[in-house]
């Protein structure tokens, strides 16, 4: 039997160096919230439950997750005064079962891998197990004091270390997997008695080694699993750091990008082979391409599933959108939510599309507005067509039957149905429904003065 998990994360610390209205842990990383990316990652595991100290901003930091992560019914655990990281834990003892194990997370240290913290649980078969990175500027964090042996004695912090201790690269990355039992030994024990005057969490190792327990310490895969963010530099640093991640999974799979550097993947991109990415192309939630699909540059894409070679012309928005395969997008298109265009249609330059169907073979192809519209297969929407499908309070649909025609500049005033192979004049404004191969015209006709003479100066 496996034992039940907790976490607890500690995010009460204020980031003044942010320079922000916002609590830290609110700020931003791949367009999540750091403590949305600690939140996701730690429910990749089997997480009983799921605690966070809070303090600077409590009700905004709390406000802003509950709404995403009710799923994850959050213990809020306030501190009141920042007086260590013991003390962060020590508030949240009471919340703690007296057995099973508590991952120790950050709120501010984001991109720790679900792998990484599988690992460390793995690796806490005798009471406590922590991660450790030997870099090569160690200053400012806490170091990793062994004996000859090589067993974990203690770990001292920067400000309390002697020049000796200070020489040590191995780093502690506030990061563990503890006994519950042992928490709720040692955390009432801990003194602030240090140079910081801090009850220091990590005052909890020799107080393990002096009862016999021995320590697991395990190194995180990549060095940006266990680097904290405190200023916008290293914000976006550990941006760079991500972005650079996923596209190197990417391209493992089989994505080719013009430039790794210029693409944003703010959420989760599936790719089939052979796709294609452009510059400054912004991905955003969840996406999927299929194979051979080509993103031209400046896109941003959405929420979308684009089927296999799909080819998006420079500079489109595509939000929420569903769209089949060897369909032809843009340049400057932009597809709202609910916009579903199916296999081989074609979507030109400055149209906008909202909540409508586009069937297989069909063209929208300059210029045009269609929302809360069903467009059929192969028909042919002229430039400049508008659906009118908002009379200031109400909504109406526009069902546009196969093969319909609509001629250039046409206003389709809905609720309104052009029916199977009938044809729209240009320029008509059509406020009555079209019967299937019928020809309606809905405008004025022309005139002429011959001879006319322009006034002169
Ligand atoms: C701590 C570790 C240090 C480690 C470093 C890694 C201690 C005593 N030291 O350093 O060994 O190398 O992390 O970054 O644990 N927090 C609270 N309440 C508090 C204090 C802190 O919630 O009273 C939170 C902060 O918001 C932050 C985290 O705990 O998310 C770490 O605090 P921080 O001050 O950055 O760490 P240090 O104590 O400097
Ligand atoms: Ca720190």
């Amino acid at each position: 039997m496996t034992s039940s998990l907790s976490v607890v994360i500690l995010a009460a610390g204020k980031g003044t160096r942010m320079q922000s209205a916002k609590p830290k842990v609110l700020q931003t990383l791949a367009g999540k919230s750091l403590l949305g990316h600690v939140l996701d990652t730690c429910h990749q595991l089997t997480v009983d439950d799921t605690i966070v100290v809070y303090g600077f901003g409590g009700d905004q930091v709390q406000t802003a997750i509950d709404d995403q992560y009710a799923h994850l019914s959050i213990t809020w655990v306030a501190q009141t005064e920042q007086l260590g990281t013991g003390h962060a834990v020590k508030v949240a003892l009471d919340k703690l079962p007296k057995q099973g194990q508590s991952l120790i997370l950050y709120g501010d240290v984001p991109l720790v891998s679900g792998r990484t913290l599988t690992l460390l649980r793995a690796a806490n078969t005798n009471g406590m197990s922590m991660l450790t990175l030997t870099v090569n500027n160690p200053f400012g964090l806490g170091r990793i004091k062994r004996n000859s042996n090589g067993d974990i004695e203690a770990i001292v912090e920067q400000k309390d270390a002697s020049s000796a201790e200070q020489q040590i690269t191995e780093i502690n990355s506030g990061i563990y997997c503890v006994d519950n039992a042992l928490l709720h030994k040692y955390l009432p024990k801990l003194s602030n008695d240090n140079a910081q005057q801090e009850y220091y969490l990590t005052d909890i190792v020799k107080m393990a080694v002096a009862d016999g327990i021995s320590i697991a310490a395990i190194e995180p895969e990549h060095a940006f699993e266990i680097e904290g963010v405190n200023n916008r530099q290293q914000l976006a640093s550990l941006e760079r750091s991500w972005q650079s991640k996923l596209v190197h999974d990417l391209q493992v799979a089989g994505v080719q990008f013009a430039d790794p550097t210029r693409v944003d993947i703010r959420g989760s991109l599936t790719a089939g082979q052979d796709v294609f990415v452009d510059i400054n192309v912004v991905f955003e939630g969840d996406c999927t391409l299929g194979d051979n699909v080509y993103v031209e540059a400046g896109c941003v894409i959405k929420s979308s599933q684009l089927g296999n070679a799909c080819h998006i012309k420079p500079y489109c928005v595509i939000d929420h959108a569903q769209v089949g395969a060897g369909v032809d997008i843009g340049p400057f298109a932009h597809l709202r939510p609910d916009t579903v265009l199916s296999d081989n249609s074609k979507v030109g330059n400055f149209v906008e599309i909202k909540k409508s169907v586009i069937g297989k073979g069909s063209k929208v192809n300059h210029l045009s507005y269609i929302g809360d519209a069903t467009v059929g297969t192969n028909a042919n929407i002229g430039a400049g067509t508008i659906t009118c499908n908002y009379d200031g309070v109400n909504k109406s649909q526009t069902i546009i039957h196969d093969n319909a025609f609509i001629g250039s500049n046409s206003s389709l005033v809905a609720p309104v149905t052009i029916g199977k192979n009938a044809t729209v004049g240009a320029g008509s404004v059509i406020t009555v429904d079209v019967d299937a191969n019928a020809l309606a015209l809905g405008r004025g006709r022309q005139v002429q003065k011959s001879g006319f003479k322009r006034p002169i100066k």
